[in-house]
């Protein structure tokens, strides 16, 4: 959870990729005129720039019988008369033009701009359509191939694939260790795991103590799938004895969750660093810092231990690594620099690094982020109670996120589980997932303030 009016967002790196802008603006102002074509054939008078601009390359066919392949023109632009054309409005034709293999026509039936079509080669090669170009503002791109071209590949595919559409996540018997799993959100990624089928390690500082040396099994429900042990992440060589006292229950570690940290609704907070405790920033740092690291290194330790094993290598999957930072290491904290601080370290810096290095120790490992906005945590409600006056819950929920509203620990704990399945995320790597309803940033100012 964060402060109440922390900072606004500078220059988060989302949204509309960098020069789009610049191609809406380069769109011709007057509105373009389009003359149907029944054929490509010359140069018409009216676009002489137009056929310039067009530098898709002449397509060739294979060879039909005997000769050289057949060179085809590409279709010019046909938008309709008076429509302006805009990536919104992308020009629509209808033209086909028959040629003489019965196989090989212009089609020019739907509107073009959707680049995730196949091309055409593509097209070709699954017996489609041939398709031609378009020019929008001065910039060329491939017409999208028809519905009927397209249905064509899609159909080649179905059937000459098997797509036995397996949804089963595959997190059966993955032992996932979870650190800080008796705390809100903790406890409730703990709780998914065990039903998807894992064995899960949580490991908590509010664990008794004594749960290091003897085993606490979750006997209700759970068939032993479930420990609790005692582990403080900071204090290396405790953590690391709470480690292996795991691994000697479930074996070696394949899926490891980062998410112990000191939360920022139970630190203290000033209204400006001047006044903050350097052993407050040091708290911090060598909790969500340093245990977040060690953490991560046990985890890969333990990956490469394994490895060198052909028997333990051949049973490891869903290697991964899920670090947990928050919207705060995006947008910063006022109140209190240090967890913004320490969760950008962990989030950017330490799990960047690590997406280059695990896939070193073991080709399937994976490394990522979730970065959760607000959650709705009772601890959460609670505040929201308390600071009501201030509008709380307007400030952190909806004033700067799109879905307008906190998100639920659910949310949170399901993204966190799609990241451990390999079935399901297996080529998520070194990504950041935002779960935070579609945060922007941070008001900087109340409105009393600037009167
Ligand atoms: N709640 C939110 O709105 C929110 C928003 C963004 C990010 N997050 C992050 O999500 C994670 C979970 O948050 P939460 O709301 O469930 O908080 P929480 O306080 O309920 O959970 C944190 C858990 O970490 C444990 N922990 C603290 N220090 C530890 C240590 N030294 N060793 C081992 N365990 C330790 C705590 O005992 C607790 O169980 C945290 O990393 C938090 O920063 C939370």
């Amino acid at each position: 959870m964060s402060s109440l009016m922390g900072n606004v967002p500078t220059g988060r790196p989302r949204g509309r990729p960098k020069g789009s802008k610049n191609r809406v603006a380069k769109q011709p102002k007057t509105s373009t005129t389009i003359t149907r074509t029944a054929r490509p054939v010359g140069r018409p008078r009216k676009f002489p720039k137009l056929l310039e601009d067009i530098s898709t390359p002449p397509v060739s066919l294979p060879k039909r019988g005997r000769g050289r392949p057949r060179k085809i023109p590409v279709a010019q632009a046909a938008p309709a008369a008076g429509t302006p054309v805009t990536p919104a409005n992308p020009p629509e034709s209808t033209t086909t033009t028959p040629l003489d293999s019965p196989s090989l026509q212009f089609v020019n039936s739907q509107p073009a701009g959707d680049a995730n079509r196949p091309t055409q080669l593509q097209g070709l090669a699954a017996g489609a359509s041939l398709q031609s170009s378009a020019t929008f503002g001065g910039s060329v791109r491939p017409l999208a191939p028809s519905q009927d071209a397209y249905a064509n590949v899609s159909h080649q595919t179905t059937s000459n694939v098997q797509h036995p559409h397996d949804l089963d996540l595959g997190l059966s018997n993955t032992h996932v260790l979870v650190t800080g799993g008796a705390g809100l959100i903790g406890s409730y990624v703990v709780s998914l795991f065990l039903t998807a089928g894992a064995l899960v390690s949580s490991l908590d500082i509010a664990y008794p103590l004594e749960t290091t040396t003897t085993p606490n099994f979750d006997t209700e429900g759970h068939e032993r799938r479930l420990q609790r042990v005692h582990a403080d992440v900071s204090d290396v060589a405790q953590f690391r004895q709470a480690w292996a006292f795991a691994t000697r229950s479930f074996g070696v570690v394949h899926c490891c969750v980062a998410l112990a940290s000191l939360d920022l609704s139970v630190l203290p907070q000033t209204d400006s660093l001047c006044d903050m405790d350097p052993a407050t920033w040091q708290r911090v740092l060598n909790v969500n810092v340093g245990g977040t690291f060690t953490t991560s290194q046990l985890w890969l330790r333990g990956i490469r231990e394994a490895a060198a094993s052909p028997q333990q290598a051949a049973a490891l999957k869903n290697t991964s690594l899920i670090i947990i930072g928050s919207e705060a290491g995006h947008f910063g904290v006022r109140t209190q620099a240090a967890y913004a601080a320490a969760k950008s370290a962990v989030q950017y810096g330490l799990m960047q690094s690590l997406m280059a290095d695990a896939p070193r120790i073991w080709a399937k490992a994976r490394v990522n982020s979730v970065a959760p906005g607000p959650v709705d945590t009772p601890r959460y409600r609670e505040e929201c109670r308390v600071a009501e006056a201030q509008g709380m819950h307007w400030v952190e929920s909806q004033a700067t996120v799109a879905l307008r509203q906190p998100v639920p620990m659910e949310a949170v704990a399901k993204s966190v589980v799609f990241l451990a399945s390999e079935a399901w995320s297996g080529h998520v790597h070194g990504q950041i997932l935002n779960v935070d309803s579609g945060k922007q940033g941070k008001l900087m100012w109340a409105r009393e303030e600037c009167d």
